[in-house]
């Protein structure tokens, strides 16, 4: 079992695809969906016998059910049946989708509502509409998402020994072999998105560069996955002037780490960068006290790479995926970078670091550039790069920026995988708001639209792409396409728990990336 620095020991529930009877189906609880219709809640396709849910459809307004999002009723066990418990989770309206009017999403969150809300079960019966592999593989993935808890910092043992939903099942009449690959894929998925939100949810103690470093070696053991780690002296000795500028006031020292998933013939070459800010604490341009609590938020690109990277290999995907994590602690101290000072970035360019706490364009910066020598097919960065994201796109929409293709594909990507994730512009003028009196550019853009202008920024350092036209005209013809996302909001829930999402880290991006490169896999024929 993988482990976090010895602490955090990881948890995975099962998830079978079950046809057999529904009266037979010995769970804990057995879920049937509600949606909210416009005549009232309509109870979802499901395999009961007519009578039983007949019963059950008509006493659904006196029940009070609803059929709104996480709207969870407990009903007595029906009789004739071995499930102790009928359970009603509302799926939102209905929108008219076939094979039961709802959407794949809808059912991921049900699913995931019900398995979370559920935590008290030790199984649980699913008997949401499942009559296609794509509404068997939302189910899945929901229930295996929203069975999550995090207790390994409680001291009592009880609270530690208490385990989310270990045993889901799957009610479908569905068993055939693409049915067993999607529930496979699901399991997959789900395992790598709870493993993000638990280094996102630990805490800056325990999760440092060093121990992050550890934990991603000790994790891809056993996988085909390769792992190399830069220490501050080899990050010295290269000139990763961004590392080490931003981690040189912690006396936890920064890291980079290179993982790398080869197939035999890859497709593709696709390369991952991720912020990893153990704790922002804002460096000497020092954070206020409310804003540096969930700044151990700050890795979670690191993390969904990570993540990323762990499913890719899982799913044994014939692309070649090279992650980056930029790993770096940012405090003040008197060895901690001085607003004015500059730093090199690896590669050479310079930077007049105008804010501390603008410090996540910094080791990105390092880890484009060394990404860039690869000359991958494409770079993608993840990161809770700006506070400005939220007040752009909300708590629950990822901003995407950079190459118009690329940010097409991931939008489009994200849209199959359930996620929320919108496209945003690099306005002509973000750029000049980094120029700088004695450096290559500043680390500080204009206030107004702060997400937008971190990209421009970043896009600075996304090396050019050998065998390109050099008389091309269009700059984007030249450089390596790229694209950077923006997950500040999204990667953390401070508000209630809703669908498969808890509160505390959330694991997202990681079903949008890894959709997009099973979608390289089918656009090139394999
Ligand atoms: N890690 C923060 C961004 C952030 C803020 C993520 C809130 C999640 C929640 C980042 O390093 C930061 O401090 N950004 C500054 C940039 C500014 C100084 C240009 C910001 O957004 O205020
Ligand atoms: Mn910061
Ligand atoms: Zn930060």
């Amino acid at each position: 079992m993988d482990s976090i620095g010895g602490v955090i020991n990881e948890f995975s529930p099962s998830v079978t695809a079950v046809s057999s009877a529904v009266e037979k189906v010995d769970a804990d609880a057995l879920v049937l969906g509600v949606a909210k219709g416009p005549e009232g809640p309509v109870l979802l396709p499901n395999p009961l016998a007519d009578k039983a849910a007949k019963g059950v459809a008509d006493s659904l307004s006196a029940l009070g059910a609803s059929g709104a999002a996480d709207q969870l009723l407990r009903l007595p066990g029906v009789d004739g049946f071995k499930s102790e418990t009928l359970v009603l989770i509302g799926t939102g309206e209905l929108t008219g989708e076939p094979d039961g009017g709802v959407s794949a999403e809808a059912l991921r969150r049900a699913a995931g509502s019900a398995v979370r809300q559920l935590g008290s079960a030790s199984s649980v019966a699913l008997a949401l509409p499942a009559a296609t592999v794509e509404q068997v593989s939302a189910v899945a993935e929901g229930a295996a998402m929203g069975a999550y808890s995090f207790p390994h910092f409680k001291s009592s043992e009880e609270a530690k020994k208490k385990t989310p939903v270990a045993e889901i099942s799957v009610l479908t009449p569905l068993k055939d072999k693409h049915t067993k690959a999607a529930l496979q894929r699901a399991t997959t998925v789900a395992g790598a998105v709870r493993a993000v939100r638990d280094l996102v949810n630990t805490p800056p103690s325990h999760l440092y560069p060093e121990s992050f470093a550890d934990i991603v070696k000790e994790q891809a053991k056993g996988t085909k996955l390769k792992v190399k780690v830069w220490d501050e002296a080899q990050l010295a000795k290269e000139g990763f002037g961004g590392l080490l500028g931003v981690g040189g006031g912690s006396s936890r020292k920064p890291r980079l780490v290179r993982i790398e998933h080869s197939p035999s013939k890859p497709v593709a070459h696709i390369s991952l960068v991720g912020k990893g800010i153990t704790f922002d604490s804002g460096g000497l341009s020092l954070k206020p006290a409310n804003a540096m609590t969930t700044m151990k938020l700050d890795m979670a690109g690191a993390a969904t790479v990570a993540g990323v990277l762990r499913a890719v290999a899982e799913l044994d995907l014939p692309v070649k995926v090279t992650g980056w994590l930029c790993l770096a602690e940012n405090m003040p101290s008197d060895t901690a970078q001085r607003p004015e000072d500059v730093i090199t970035i690896y590669g050479g360019k310079t930077v007049e670091v105008l804010n501390t706490d603008a410090e996540g364009r910094l080791v990105l910066a390092d880890g484009i550039v060394a990404a860039g020598e690869e000359q991958p097919d494409a770079i993608i960065d993840v990161a809770t790069l700006t506070g400005a994201q939220m007040i752009a796109l909300g708590l629950r929409t990822v901003g995407v920026m950079g190459n118009e293709d690329l940010r097409e594909d991931l939008v489009e990507a994200s849209q199959d995988a359930g996620e929320s994730h919108w496209g945003m512009p690099i306005p002509e003028e973000a750029r000049s708001g980094f120029d700088s009196e004695v450096a290559d550019l500043t680390n500080l853009g204009a206030r107004e639209g702060g997400m937008l202008n971190a990209a421009a920024f970043l896009r600075e350092f996304v090396p050019e792409r050998e065998g390109a036209d050099p008389k091309a005209l269009d700059p984007e013809a030249k450089r390596i396409p790229w694209a950077h996302i923006d997950i500040a909001g999204p990667a953390f829930n401070e508000k209630g728990a809703y669908g498969y999402t808890p509160k505390g880290g959330t694991g997202v991006t990681v079903r949008t990336l890894v959709t997009y490169l099973e979608g390289l896999t089918q656009q090139r024929g394999r």
